[in-house]
């Protein structure tokens, strides 16, 4: 062999050496439910640190739920993470996730850890957030519309298409939003209540974030969305003011799971037990995400709405996680509310 044959030989068996090596940890299918932003963060700061290459994709938590039903029989997804509880408590009771104790367990808060043992450790927290409104300052100022303070007030002739709130089918936003205001009025009036609503609701959207993303940008009044979702906005600077609903709220525990079948699931192991490190919950603020974070050490945000400060309801995440619950409540919803909306 020349010697520059034997250089390139050399080359060519090294290159391969190389990309076997990066490729050595392998991949992780990642579902991302919460804000985009944090979702890339986190999926670039865990492939640096692991060499795993992670594919995510977002999707709202009911969309997510549904495709991981949907994929039972030959998932495509490792892992599954933030969104709201309830599709994952869903998802756990029908046997699509996978129960794994994380060595993590011993540094969470009460709240998440009592969400995984309600689950058979088929769910855990990472964060918690209440639900409310951000509304556009300067809409409401130029209309003169006062504040609404109280669910009562959204019902105001003045909010007429004045408001945005998500599809309780695809957003986990606002099936907490539906499942809260069930808890807080009883059944039938809160359908009494959501049928008065829409007649102020000019778009029901996919994601839960959505409305008040649009309200920041002038498109609309008011948003029912997660207050950390609204605080968001006012720092990106828009004018937005989060309101903690007068009547009580209820709030969510954002959650991750391991998909049953997963076919990386040691980077699934390797994914969950990092994402409960505080370092990694510690990103969130710089992805302005503002949701408490699960790990009693990780950072909270000082802007991050705190629950000592909201009159929460006791959500009762048992209750409204189970699949027959949510599916009666989203059933009434699409035939009362769903089929007449704008
Ligand atoms: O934007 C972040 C967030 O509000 C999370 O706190 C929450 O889990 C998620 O979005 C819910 O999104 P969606 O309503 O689209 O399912």
């Amino acid at each position: 062999m020349t010697r520059v044959k034997v250089v390139a030989a050399y080359l060519a068996a090294g290159a391969s050496i190389f990309s076997f090596s990066a490729r050595a940890e392998g991949d992780l299918n990642l579902i991302c439910s919460a804000d985009v932003v944090i979702c890339e963060l986190l999926q670039e700061t865990f492939q640096k640190e692991t060499g795993i290459s992670v594919n995510m994709v977002r999707l709202s938590s009911g969309e997510t739920y549904a495709k991981v039903r949907a994929e039972a029989r030959n998932p495509k997804t490792d892992i599954w993470w933030g969104g709201t509880g309830d599709p994952h408590l869903q998802a756990a009771s029908e046997d699509l996730t996978v129960e794994y104790k994380s060595p993590m367990l011993s540094e969470l808060h009460d709240w998440a850890v009592k969400q995984a043992e309600s689950a058979g450790y088929k769910t855990i927290g990472v964060y918690a957030g209440a639900l409310g409104w951000g509304y556009n300052t300067e809409i409401l100022g130029k209309k003169n519309i006062k504040e609404p303070a109280c669910w009562a007030d959204l019902l105001a002739p003045e909010l007429k298409g004045e408001i945005q709130m998500a599809n309780p089918n695809s957003s986990g936003t606002a099936y907490t939003a539906l499942a809260s205001l069930v808890q807080i009025m009883g059944e039938d009036p809160a359908f009494d209540y959501l049928k008065k609503l829409n007649e102020n609701i000019s778009q029901y959207t996919k994601s839960g974030s959505a409305p008040v993303k649009a309200a920041g940008r002038g498109e609309t009044a008011l948003g029912i969305v997660f207050l950390h979702d609204a605080v968001a906005q006012t720092v990106e600077g828009f004018p937005v003011k989060s309101v903690a609903p007068c009547e009580g709220t209820g709030y969510e525990i954002g959650s991750m799971s391991i998909i049953k079948g997963a076919r990386n699931m040691d980077n699934a192991k390797k994914w969950y037990d990092w994402a409960l490190k505080p370092e990694t919950q510690s990103l969130m603020r710089e992805a302005k995400s503002f949701q408490l974070p699960s790990n009693k050490n990780a950072e909270v945000p000082k802007e991050a709405p705190r629950f000592e400060d909201i009159k929460l309801i006791d959500y009762d995440f048992v209750t409204y996680g189970d699949p027959e619950k949510r599916k009666s409540l989203l059933e009434r919803w699409d035939r009362e509310i769903g089929a007449s909306a704008n």
